[in-house]
């Protein structure tokens, strides 16, 4: 556990704005700071920062919201105690050591990513002895640098059965860590292990914090199979790794996009040429958290295939992860039997590059090739291949767009294309109509709750009013009347509007809410006419209040005169009576 006196001190020395303007560009706009949310698709900036309450939060359609340390942690996928030694570590304060909660797996985790680290290094030391001079020379040919190979590790595997784990003996590396590694394998007869990676060019595998989770490794020659890659691990998953992206994570942040390759090579001689803002999904077809991780950094990925048909077999399989994820996918295509790695060492960095820019968007990618293959005379073929793609695009305005752009270019009307899309997707109706419900719904006393709460928030002045006009006791979700119990407490003491995300560092473990704070802010981000909100919504809390009053005393009475108790039927008739009198407004 970090000491709440330190997370304060840290939300205390750094400002949100600055912070989030290290990860996103953000513009200013009246009070605040906006830009498109980094965390869904969206065209037009939905994401709020407020420099006054120390908090962002997105009013498109993730609704995520919280402090610095929350963005953090979103930004990086980091769990709490990592993001605040990142935030710690910008506010330039100490953190106490902090000790891990001895799992086992946990230390296995370490010892694993400490191994894989001994390996890198005894391959690299091998490629630069004598012994490795065939393989320096396979390198060489293939148009690596000197340069290159020590920044991207690359190493050669000894043609020989042992000599890691001889190395590890001498080193007094455990043999058992070894093998739970994959770099070694245990023999069928039990003669002791044997190297798994053996006359092979080494590609450490490395996460996107820049520790090596595994190792790849190619022969130099024809023969096969052409790669092997260390075992799943508790470090290490095939489809959780974008291969190169702790080298490239800067520039695809820079450019506003990554371009997605397949291969180690397709990674490492485009970068040696300057591209560097590149990551290889290696071999398998894109998964959801890869996408995830590629995300954290741009919202738009540029996918290189080879023309053959292999490669728009799987980009066609590709695009549908990638749009369901709300990514923006743009599709180059290399002639056919060129890759990335051929392509730049031949045409260089700008003849890749004018490849790179004439890339499609992928709607029009897919289309042209629906059409290339069905022809224009198939309407109904061709719509039936897009319109589940076109389902799956997240933003209702550009899925929109895509649908009239379908119909222009099949020559359809745009409204039996829209027929078409319900049935495919049958919420399709709503989710087109929700672009329009943006107001506050005053009339929903949930929904009035939140919004008091989220004025409470804002200003002390409205805070003291609420409570006195209306009294906290009249809250009835239990989180908004937590969150109004806290902010009683601090008002006690303080004179000063509250750091909202000062206060939500005080509900780390508590979800719910926390997310009654971002629903609260976000309401009263939009509220035009404070006092007159204000008013409106203590009717409604009042009203909500009275109508539960009555139920409860209309079950009261219905028992009374059950057993005929006379005096109890008069005095509630009384109470009831009253009520009825009192004036709400
Ligand atoms: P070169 O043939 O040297 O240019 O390598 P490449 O990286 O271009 O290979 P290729 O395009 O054939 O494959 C793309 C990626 O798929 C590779 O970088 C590997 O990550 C993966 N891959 C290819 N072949 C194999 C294989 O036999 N086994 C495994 N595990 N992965 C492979
Ligand atoms: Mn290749």
């Amino acid at each position: 556990m970090i000491p709440q006196e330190i997370i304060d001190q840290i939300l205390d020395r750094l400002d949100i704005v600055e912070v989030i303007s290290e990860y996103i560009p953000l513009k200013k706009s009246g009070r605040n700071f906006k830009a498109c949310c980094p965390f869904h698709n969206e065209k037009t900036p939905s994401f709020v920062v407020s420099p006054d309450k120390q908090i962002f939060h997105c009013f498109g359609g993730c609704a995520i919201g919280g402090n610095l340390i929350k963005f953090i942690m979103k930004h990086e996928n980091l769990t709490f105690p990592e993001a605040v030694r990142i935030a710690a570590a910008k506010a330039g304060i100490a953190l106490p050591k902090y000790e891990r909660p001895d799992g086992e797996s946990n230390s296995l985790a370490s010892r694993l990513y400490e191994i894989n680290n001994t390996a890198t290094a005894f391959y690299q030391n091998f490629l630069r002895s004598p012994k490795g001079k065939g393989a320096l020379e396979y390198l060489k040919k293939r148009g690596f640098s000197s340069d290159i190979i020590s920044e991207f590790r690359i190493g050669c595997a000894p043609d020989s059965w042992e000599s890691f784990r001889k190395y590890c003996e001498s080193k007094k590396i455990s043999a058992e860590l070894a093998r739970k590694a994959g770099l070694t394998i245990p023999s069928e007869k039990g003669k002791g292990d044997y190297d798994r990676f053996r006359k092979r060019i080494t590609f450490p595998i490395f996460n996107e914090r820049g520790n090596i989770s595994g190792l790849g490794a190619r022969v130099m020659d024809n023969s096969l199979p052409k790669y092997i890659n260390s075992p799943e691990t508790v470090i290490y998953s095939k489809s959780n790794v974008l291969y190169g992206l702790n080298f490239s994570k800067k520039s695809i942040r820079a450019e506003g996009y990554a371009i997605l390759v397949e291969g180690y090579m397709d990674v490492i001689i485009p970068y040696q040429y300057g591209v560097t803002n590149v990551v290889a999904t290696s071999g398998t077809a894109l998964t959801s958290r890869q996408v995830d991780l590629l995300k954290k950094h741009a919202n738009t990925a540029v996918m290189v295939f080879d023309a053959d048909s292999a490669g728009v077999a799987a980009s066609l399989r590709g695009l549908d992860i990638l749009i369901e994820n709300g990514l923006n996918v743009r599709i180059a295509t290399l002639p056919e039997g060129e890759d990335p790695d051929s392509f730049v060492r031949e045409h260089g960095k700008e003849g890749f590059m004018k490849e790179i820019n004439a890339a499609k968007d992928l709607f029009d990618y897919k289309l042209d090739l629906l059409l290339e293959k069905k022809g224009k005379s198939d309407i109904g073929g061709v719509a039936d291949d897009m319109l589940p793609t076109i389902a799956k695009v997240q933003n209702a305005v550009v899925q929109s767009d895509y649908l009239k752009k379908l119909a222009e270019r099949l020559g359809v009307h745009e409204a039996s294309m829209r027929y078409e899309m319900g049935k495919v997707k049958p919420d399709y109706s709503y989710h087109y109509a929700s672009e329009a419900k943006v107001d506050v719904e005053v009339t929903n006393y949930r929904s009035s709750e939140l919004h008091l709460l989220g004025l409470a928030l804002s200003a002390k002045r409205v805070f003291t009013l609420i409570q006195r006009e209306l009294g906290l006791h009249m809250f009835r979700d239990i989180n908004v009347k937590k969150v109004m119990d806290m902010l009683e407490r601090f008002y006690d003491e303080n004179d000063e509007n509250i750091n909202v995300g000062k206060l939500m560092s005080r509900m780390e473990n508590d979800a719910d809410a926390g997310s009654a704070v971002v629903q609260a802010i976000a309401k009263a981000e939009i509220t035009q006419d404070i006092d007159k909100a204000v008013q409106d919504c203590m009717i409604c809390v009042k009203k909500e209040n009275r109508e539960e009053k009555l139920k409860d005393l209309t079950s009261q009475l219905k028992k009374a005169q059950a057993s005929h108790d006379d005096t109890g039927v008069i005095d509630i008739l009384g109470k009831i009576n009253k009520i009825h009198k009192e004036k709400v407004a």
